[in-house]
C-alpha cells in the first residue's frame, strides 16, 4: 500500500535482520504488529525465549496505519454487543479492554517509553441527523457494564452544541510505534530475537511442537501464536466468523489549545473518528477517520477523502493543511469481540485475530490472554474470546457477512471492466476477461504490464484493484496483494499466480 500515516517516520527495531538458517525457542511468535510485540513482551517477562518474525518491517503492518484511540468500550456500541452476547459477557469485555489500556499505562511508565501515552475524556456524539435514542440506549447499556459516564449535551465542534452526548472519562492516546519502539528495546533487553522481512510459509505441529517454515530457514518452537492480523493458519473457521473493512484517515495541522485534546466519534453508520497527537513548534495534528466499507467494495478513495475533509472542515472550521491521508484495513467480527486463544483444532497453536477497529487494545488484551494460555494458567476472559466460539445470536450478522463470499464468487462470470490491457494507462490496474480466465493487469508507471490470475491465493475470491493503495483487495478475508503480485496482507502466504 503506497500511503504514508503521521506514525511511520518512526523505525522499530530497525535493525532487525531477516532468518538465515534454522532457529529454536520456547515460543515463535508470528507477526509484529501491537499483537505480536506485545504477546513477546508478556512472555519474555515471564522467562520464555522468544522469536519475534515478520514478513515485511517490524510495526509495518495495521498497526502502523491505526488511529490510536484506546477506549474499552466496544465501538459497534456496547447495545449492539449486549444483545448478542449479554450483559455478563459484556461487562467482560469491558474490563478486558480497560486492562489493556491500563496495562498500556503501566508499560510505558515502567520501561521509560516517551511515547504521548495520555489519559482524557471520550466524547460519543449524536451523528448528523441522527436520532438522540441511541444515546440513551447506550448510556443504559454502558452503565450495565459498570463504566463512568456522564450524559451531556454539547461538544466543541461547530454545530453540536446541542447534540446528545455521551462523556467517558479516563480514555487515553498514543503514539502507537513510539510505543512500540520501546517495547521491542524492552524485548530486545530481555533477549527475544526479531526477523524482519522473512514471510512465514507455514506453520506446522510436528512431535510435540511447533515448525515455522520460511524460506530461509526453519524455527522449531514448543508453542507459536499466530499475530498476523488476519490468521494464516486458520483457512474458514474463522475467516468465516469475521470480514474486512477498509477505513480512511486524514490529518490536519492545527494550532496548539484550538481543539480540547480528547477522543471524538458520532453515531453515524460507519462513524467518524476524530483524535489530536502532539507535533512541535506550537502545532498539532487532529486526525479525522471514517468513511468505511467492505474491503474491495469500492474503488473511490479520493471521493471518501474528500468527503472525510468537507466533515471535518464543518465541523472545525480552524483546521489548516491536510499533512497525512492514508487508509487500512480491520477486521469486524460477528459479535464484535477478536479470536483469541488456542487456534481450533490445533494444541500447540495460539491465534489473536479480529480487531473490530478495536485492534490496539484487542492486540495487548490478547498477549495478556495468550502469554496467560501458554504458560499453562486460566484466564477469566478465555470464554468470552475462544476462537472456537459459535455466537449463535449473532446468526443474522453470519450470514450478511459471508453473502460477500458468494456475491463475490458470481464476479468470475462477469465481463472484465476493460475490454483490452492496451486499454490501461500507466500505474493503473484493472481486471480483464480472457476466455474463461479473469487476469489482474497492471500496467507500471514505465507501461510494463504485469499479469496475474485474479484469483485470491488464499481461497479463491475474485480481486478489485484499489487505485488509491495500488493494491489487489480480497473482499472474502482481507488478503492485500502489491501490483506486481506479491502478498502485503494475510491470511495469503502467497503471491499471485502470474498469467503469460
Ligand atoms: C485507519 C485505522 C484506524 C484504526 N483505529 C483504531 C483505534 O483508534 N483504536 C484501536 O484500538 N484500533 C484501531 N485500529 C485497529 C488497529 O490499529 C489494528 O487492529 C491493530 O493495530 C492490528 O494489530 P495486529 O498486531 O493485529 O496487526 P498488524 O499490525 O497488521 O501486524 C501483523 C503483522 O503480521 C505480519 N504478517 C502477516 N503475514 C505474515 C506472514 N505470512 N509471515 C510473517 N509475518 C506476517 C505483517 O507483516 C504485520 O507486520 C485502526 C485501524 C486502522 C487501519
Ligand atoms: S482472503 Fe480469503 S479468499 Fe482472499
Amino acid at each position: 500500500m503506497t500511503s504514508k500515516s503521521l506514525w511511520m517516520s518512526i523505525a522499530v527495531a530497525p535493525g532487525a535482520i531477516s532468518l538465515q538458517g534454522d532457529e529454536r525457542c520456547d515460543v515463535a511468535v508470528i507477526g509484529s504488529g501491537i499483537a505480536g510485540l506485545s504477546t513477546a513482551y508478556e512472555l519474555s517477562q515471564r522467562g520464555r525465549s522468544v522469536i519475534v518474525i515478520d514478513r515485511g518491517p517490524i510495526a509495518g503492518g495495521m498497526t502502523a496505519r491505526t488511529s490510536a484511540h484506546l477506549a474499552p468500550l466496544c465501538d459497534d456500541l456496547m447495545s449492539e454487543m449486549q444483545k448478542i452476547k449479554g450483559e455478563k459477557l459484556s461487562k467482560l469485555f469491558y474490563e478486558s479492554q480497560a486492562a489493556a489500556v491500563d496495562r498500556i499505562e503501566e508499560i510505558q511508565k515502567s520501561e521509560g517509553i516517551d511515547c504521548d501515552f495520555r489519559r482524557l475524556d471520550g466524547y460519543l456524539f449524536q451523528g448528523d441527523d441522527m436520532p438522540s435514542d441511541v444515546i440513551d440506549e447506550e448510556l443504559d447499556a454502558v452503565r450495565a457494564v459498570g463504566a463512568s459516564v456522564e450524559r451531556l449535551v454539547g461538544v466543541p465542534l461547530t454545530g453540536c452544541d446541542s447534540r446528545h452526548v455521551l462523556r467517558y472519562p479516563r480514555q487515553a492516546t498514543f503514539h502507537p510505534l513510539k510505543y512500540l519502539a520501546g517495547v521491542a528495546e524492552a524485548c530486545a533487553k530481555r533477549k527475544v530475537r526479531f526477523f524482519a522481512n522473512t514471510p512465514v510459509e507455514e506453520v506446522l505441529e510436528e512431535d510435540g511442537a511447533v515448525t515455522v517454515k520460511t524460506a530461509r530457514g526453519k524455527i522449531r518452537a514448543g508453542h507459536a501464536i499466530v499475530a498476523t492480523n488476519s490468521s494464516i493458519v486458520d483457512r474458514i473457521a474463522l475467516h468465516s466468523k469475521m470480514s474486512p473493512y477498509r477505513t480512511y484517515v486524514v490529518a490536519f495541522a492545527i494550532d496548539r489549545g484550538a481543539l480540547p485534546d480528547a477522543l471524538y466519534w458520532d453515531t453515524e453508520e460507519p462513524y467518524h473518528y476524530v483524535r489530536l497527537q502532539p507535533g512541535e513548534d506550537g502545532k498539532d495534528f487532529v486526525l479525522v477517520g471514517g468513511e468505511d466499507h467492505k474491503s474491495g467494495e469500492a474503488d473511490d478513495g479520493d471521493k471518501r477523502f474528500q468527503s472525510l475533509e468537507q466533515w471535518a472542515r464543518g465541523k472545525m472550521p480552524m483546521l489548516k493543511d491536510v499533512t497525512h491521508r492514508w487508509s487500512g484495513q480491520v477486521l469486524d467480527t460477528i459479535d464484535y469481540a477478536g479470536f483469541i486463544g488456542k487456534n481450533p483444532g490445533s494444541k500447540y497453536i495460539y491465534v489473536a485475530t479480529g480487531d473490530s477497529g478495536q485492534g490496539l487494545t484487542h492486540g495487548v488484551m490478547g498477549a495478556m490472554l495468550n502469554a496467560t494460555l501458554v504458560t499453562g494458567g486460566e484466564s477469566k476472559w478465555a470464554e468470552l474470546y475462544a476462537p472456537d466460539r459459535k455466537p449463535l445470536k449473532a446468526a443474522k450478522n453470519w450470514v450478511m457477512e459471508n453473502s460477500t463470499a458468494l456475491k463475490n464468487l458470481a464476479e468470475y462470470v462477469a465481463p472484465g471492466e476493460i475490454s483490452s490491457i492496451d486499454k490501461l494507462e500507466p500505474g493503473q490496474g484493472a481486471i480483464i476477461r480472457d476466455g474463461l480466465k479473469k487476469i489482474a493487469a497492471y500496467s507500471d508507471a514505465k507501461g510494463d504490464v504485469h499479469r496475474h490470475s485474479a484469483a485470491c491465493t488464499h481461497l479463491g475470491c475474485h480481486l478489485h484493484w484499489n487505485s488509491f493503495e495500488n493494491c489487489w483487495d480480497c473482499p472474502c478475508h482481507g488478503s492485500i496483494f502489491g501490483p506486481e503480485g506479491e502478498v502485503l496482507n494475510a491470511p495469503a502466504t502467497s503471491g499471485l499466480t502470474p498469467v503469460s
